[in-house]
């Protein structure tokens, strides 16, 4: 039987071994809502990169290029790293490049898994039919924030490990996501808004961003990491 464990901060990533398994990326606050968001606009691949000159020397290339620090857009670039602000017909067809504070980091540090799927509640559906689907040794990677664990990244995994079949458990940090998201399921809004990162956000104009990242299966696609490019499955 395949299994499945939870790494709750990509700085934990070292702990685990994630060569030749499915690894699922999550930062729902907001890297992979982009994501997904920025795929499920039209555009044609996204890049994401750890740091902040990387991703400006893509717009020679002719990328929309976007950067986030501290929940902020990163000035010079086109655009932050909120998924309510992507218009669709300026992304269409269009290659991007972004940067952000956890999210994109550990996107790339999941290099030389089976397959890397980007997961958020916006594709929650999508990602558990690949994986059982796909059944393999699997694990999920949520982002974080600088090094601490999260609400809404522990929920989504939880989401995920309560839709899998014929999975066995490895390790407590599945428990504890699974816990978490049962008591969070009839109202993932309210939850989210609990967490840390919710609150720094609602400080500045991303407040709409909160609501849209915690809509289920609303934007049904499957993206993953083909190279050092995000495309759809
Ligand atoms: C991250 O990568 O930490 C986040 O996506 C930050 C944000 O809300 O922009």
């Amino acid at each position: 039987m395949s299994s499945v464990d939870v790494c709750l901060t990509h700085q934990q990533l070292e702990n685990y071994q994630h060569h030749d398994k499915n690894v699922v990326v999550i930062d729902v606050l907001r890297a992979t809502s982009t994501i997904n968001t920025i795929l499920f606009s039209g555009a044609k691949s996204v890049k994401p990169v750890e740091s902040l000159e990387e991703c400006m020397k893509l717009k020679e290339n002719g990328y929309i290029v976007m950067a986030e620090r501290m929940g902020k857009k990163v000035e010079g670039f086109d655009y932050g790293n909120s998924p309510s602000k992507i218009e669709k017909n300026l992304f269409a067809g269009r290659d991007v490049g972004i940067a952000t504070s956890n999210g994109t980091k550990a996107i790339v540090k999941t290099k030389g898994s089976k397959i890397t799927l980007i997961s958020s509640f916006l594709n929650l559906s999508k990602v558990i039919e690949y994986l059982n689907t796909n059944s393999r040794d699997t694990l999920l990677v949520c982002s974080g924030w600088k090094g601490s664990t999260n609400l809404e990244d522990t929920m989504c995994a939880g989401a995920i490990v309560a839709g899998l079949e014929n999975y066995e458990h490895e390790s407590d940090t599945v428990v504890i996501a699974k816990k978490l998201y049962e008591q969070s399921k009839d109202d993932i809004l309210s939850s989210m808004k609990k967490s840390s990162h919710a609150k720094r956000l609602s400080g500045y104009d991303n407040i709409r961003d909160i609501e849209f990242c915690s809509e289920i299966d609303n934007q049904e696609i499957l993206p993953y990491l083909d190279g050092d490019e995000i495309v759809l499955l």
